[in-house]
């Protein structure tokens, strides 16, 4: 039996950043599926399509193929072979992929990815809908939050560490958007599962919120960390 623990929350709370480490530390495979988004977000951008516009996105979702391959322990993001996983990085993918998360084409497409990744293995999967939709038996199901200052920093931070420069406003007002279309759309909205455990990491170091999850998982007798 494969082990799951599901880690969801709003942009710039750092699940991407603990679950790879929580992978990292139990020897899990980390799939981090905001990125597949963002990949569809930079077809739909490098193919003229309009993120706004579903019948435009949908078009081209046929012809693309996404894999995730893992890296010196990392994910790394190819469509059709091209790795793009730094393209998909900036704030813009961001904002695209929270577009066409809203398409039930797109999540169908996406599910069945995510799915077919965590049939033969022990994973840490990361996301808006883990707890809620991909991985509703998963045993171990953490939602992630932090206020919006904390989080506009650390995506600031983020940028930065990538040679970007972005201005607080712009990206707070990104994030403001971010939530609202994430938490609000119809399709497998952003929402923490009842049997989650809410974690708020606003005045947490990364370390604390590893140990904090790790904690967790202890207490819930998945296994022995
Ligand atoms: O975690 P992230 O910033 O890379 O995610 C980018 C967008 O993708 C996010 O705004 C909403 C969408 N997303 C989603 O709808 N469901 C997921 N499981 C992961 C991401």
């Amino acid at each position: 039996m494969r082990i799951r623990i599901a880690i969801d929350g709003p942009s710039g709370s750092g699940k991407s950043t603990i679950a790879k480490a929580v992978a990292a530390r139990l020897g899990f495979v980390h799939i981090d599926t905001g990125a597949m988004f963002r990949a569809v977000a930079l077809c739909a951008y490098r193919s003229g399509k309009k993120w706004d516009n579903e019948s435009e996105v949908l078009s081209i979702l046929g012809g693309i193929n996404i894999d995730i391959a893992y890296v010196q322990g990392g994910q790394r993001v190819y469509v059709s072979g091209e790795d793009v996983t730094d393209a998909v990085r900036t704030a813009e993918m961001g904002v695209g992929a929270a577009a066409v998360a809203t398409y039930e084409g797109v999540r169908e497409k996406l599910l069945q990815i995510q799915q077919r990744l965590v049939k033969s293995r022990n994973v840490v999967m990361d996301g808006r809908d883990i707890g809620t939709v991909v991985l509703p038996d998963a045993p171990v199901k953490i939602f992630l939050t932090a206020s919006l200052e904390a989080r506009v920093q650390r995506r600031l931070n983020e940028l930065s560490a990538m040679g970007l420069t972005h201005d607080v406003d712009s990206i707070t007002q990104q994030m403001q958007k971010r939530d609202y279309d994430d938490t609000n759309r119809a399709s497998a909205p952003l929402k923490c599962a009842p049997d989650s455990v809410m974690v708020d990491t606003s005045d947490m170091d990364i370390e604390q919120v590893i140990e904090t999850i790790l904690q967790i998982i202890k207490e819930k007798g998945v296994l022995d960390v």
